[in-house]
């Protein structure tokens, strides 16, 4: 272990106040904080600042507006840009010009539907500048999850562009944002539309569209607004994320903490200061996006890559490590299904071999357990360390990792490391109490949280305090895992009905409300089944309703239920439509079992079971799938 990691660990811990008040040095205070942490109100008390201007603008106060901010990277297109300090300063500021012109102020809450674009990053930064607050939609969800989202954050604007761009694939984006502003209750006062160069020209004839160019022209002699000062406490962004059920968790990111807890994070876990290159292979609709493509590397004075692609297929398995060359980047932060994804088509990695891994030192891989095959293979061909690190939406920040820049590599395959500084672990029993070492239970952290950590839900204070309940004074992180001996933690799945498809969080249990209402279902179970790519993928199993005729119809008419209210992303694409479900005497779908079967695992028929011939009618049905 490190005597740097060790020692900032235990002063977090043992010294809390002093540890984060150091940390915050690192940001541009309008008005310091009295001090780092008050139960009520949360992280840096008293202290105002502007998260845009952190990002930004002191970067070029400081003479360094001539460094590469923002290198957009679109292999879907062909083009790449850099943007320099002045530059993105430029750009943020005549957003910013055009939502105050708006009058966009404040505590408004701006939603955000667009591709992988320079013009989202702006427009993300324009939100801070003004105090406004942003919540981005990944766009592989459906226009009701955008309603839904909409109707929660009650937002005054909505920014999208005309289409986005799926390796080979062109998506039009106005007509999902307008069936989403269909279904939606609440009413958005403006839709600015960024036209593309490529795609379709999307439809903006209603008068509550307005497009981004003429905006931006009609406003381009009115000042650049100044950075509004804001609270350490106050909303800097909503992202929205699964929770166990239909209704999405709208995580409410803070401005200070976050401030601190990115600077941090990047000088002492990803080894990323001014002038470095850091390359998070994400989307701006995930808390990676939010947290590493935009607000980290800015907030240090790094050059982030803003990759408009995917592993595979844009053009080619080698895209990564050219990115990497061509962009010079030091750490490399991707989803272990994307590496996945890049050794099934390149299994000796030849692109690999013969594109290198340029400047690279370190990669990155978060978002969902990382097999100990991925990191093997990835380490033997790169002869980078890669290490395993662990977070959530909620945290915003690794709370899990081996904090390289201080010197501490130690890593073991299978695990995502130790706690970073700020963060106490404990894996515990069904009664909160501490588990044997080695022992699986659910893990937990104690509170209060680090910085930077969800204080709220926007709108469902109730729903936040809910992660406190079940063990008082701990977090409940809803995954299970076990410390081994040498204090790694290892994250081995979830407590609840969450699953990562490709790196995504869906939850079953929301795809299985869409399941039922579909129109010939009688009962229906979602599962989350083993893949060789995406780690999980979702798998249904219905019954039909009597004088249902067609299976098939019923098959497609789930699957395509599930790809239009919860959206591509959920990429449930298998559906058994079977006699009965296994269920326990008292009436419980026992999904454990189906899940067992589904992955060809052995099966042992609980005594519960209600009628114990069901799972090998299912085992047949199966096995007859995947021979098909
Ligand atoms: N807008 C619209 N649709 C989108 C989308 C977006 N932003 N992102 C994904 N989709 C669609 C895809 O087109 C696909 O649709 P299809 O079923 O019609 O083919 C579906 O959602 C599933 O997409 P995806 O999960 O990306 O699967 P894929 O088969 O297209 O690609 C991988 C597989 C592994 C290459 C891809 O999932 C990947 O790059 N994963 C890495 C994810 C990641 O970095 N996550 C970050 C978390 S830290
Ligand atoms: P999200 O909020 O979308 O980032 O998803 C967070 C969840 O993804 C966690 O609660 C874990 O279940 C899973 N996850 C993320 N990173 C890892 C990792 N390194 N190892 C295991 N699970 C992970």
């Amino acid at each position: 272990m490190s005597e740097a990691y060790a020692k900032a660990w235990r002063d977090s811990i043992n010294q809390p106040e002093h540890f984060w008040s150091q940390a915050a040095q690192a940001v541009d205070w309008m008005s310091p904080p009295a001090r780092s942490f008050d139960e009520a109100e949360g992280w840096y008390p008293g202290g105002t600042l502007n998260t845009c201007h952190n990002c930004v603008d002191r970067h070029v106060a400081a003479g360094r507006g001539g460094v590469t901010a923002l290198a957009y990277d679109s292999p879907v297109t062909g083009v790449v840009h850099r943007y320099s300090y002045a530059e993105l300063l430029d750009e943020v500021g005549r957003v910013a010009a055009m939502l105050a012109a708006l009058g966009v102020a404040k505590g408004d809450r701006v939603v955000l539907y667009m591709p992988m674009i320079p013009q989202t990053v702006f427009a993300m930064l324009a939100c801070a500048r003004l105090g406004a607050v942003h919540s981005v939609v990944f766009g592989g969800f459906a226009p009701l999850e955008l309603a839904k989202r909409i109707d929660d954050a009650s937002p005054t604007l909505l920014l999208t562009a005309s289409c986005g761009i799926e390796g080979a694939r062109t998506i039009p984006y106005k007509p999902l944002v307008d069936e989403a502003l269909r279904l939606a209750h609440h009413q958005v006062e403006r839709v600015v539309l960024f036209q593309r160069d490529t795609g379709p020209v999307a439809d903006i004839s209603s008068p509550r569209d307005l497009d981004w160019d003429t905006l931006r022209a009609a406003t381009h002699s009115d000042p650049a607004p100044a950075p509004v000062e804001v609270a350490s406490s106050d909303p800097l962004y909503i992202l929205y994320t699964s929770g166990t059920t239909g209704t999405p968790k709208g995580v409410v990111r803070d401005n200070g903490g976050h401030a601190v807890a990115l600077a941090w994070s990047m000088a002492n876990i990803y080894d990323i200061g001014a002038g470095d290159v850091f390359w998070a292979a994400s989307d701006v609709g995930w808390v990676v996006g939010h947290s590493y493509i935009v607000y980290a590397p800015l907030l240090v004075g790094a050059t982030t890559v803003l990759f408009e692609g995917k592993p595979i297929g844009t053009p080619d398995p080698g895209t990564f490590w050219r990115t990497i060359d061509r962009h010079g980047v030091k750490t490399f932060f991707t989803a272990p299904t994307a590496i996945r994804a890049v050794r099934k088509e390149d299994p000796d990695a030849t692109f690999l071999k013969e594109i290198g891994t340029g400047q690279c030192r370190t990669i990155f891989l978060a978002g969902e357990r990382a097999d100990p095959d991925t990191i093997g293979w990835l380490e033997d061909k790169s002869g980078l360390p890669v290490i395993d690190h662990w977070w959530q939406t909620e945290l915003g920040w690794p709370a899990l990792a081996s904090c390289v820049a201080l010197g501490d590599l130690r890593r073991k395959r299978g695990s995502a490391g130790f706690p970073v500084p700020g963060y106490e672990f404990a894996v515990v029993d069904e009664g909160g109490h501490p588990v044997e070492t080695g022992q699986s239970g659910a893990v937990v952290i104690r509170a209060p949280l680090a910085p930077g950590v969800f204080r709220t839900l926007w709108n469902n204070h109730a729903g936040y305090q809910k992660n406190f309940a079940t063990f008082p004074g701990w977090y409940e992180t809803g995954d299970a895992g076990f410390i081994d001996d040498e204090g790694f933690v290892h994250i081995m799945g979830r407590t609840d009905d969450i699953i990562n498809v490709a790196g995504h969080r869906l939850s079953t249990g929301q795809m299985e409300q869409i399941v039922a209402s579909v129109d010939g279902v009688a009962e229906g179970a979602v599962i989350g089944a083993d893949d060789a790519i995406k780690g999980m993928i979702p798998v249904a199993f219905v019954v039909a309703r009597a004088g249902v005729e067609s299976e098939q119809a019923l098959h497609d008419a789930v699957i395509k239920a599930v790809r239009s209210e919860l959206g591509a992303v959920a990429a449930l694409k298998t559906c058994y439509v079977v006699p009965a479900l296994p269920k326990t005497r008292s009436g419980k779908i026992l999904r454990n079992l189906l899940r067992k079967i589904v992955n060809g695992e052995a099966v042992a028929i609980p005594p519960t079971i209600d009628d114990p011939a069901v799972p090998d009618m299912l085992l047949a049905r199966v096995r007859a799938h995947a021979e098909v």
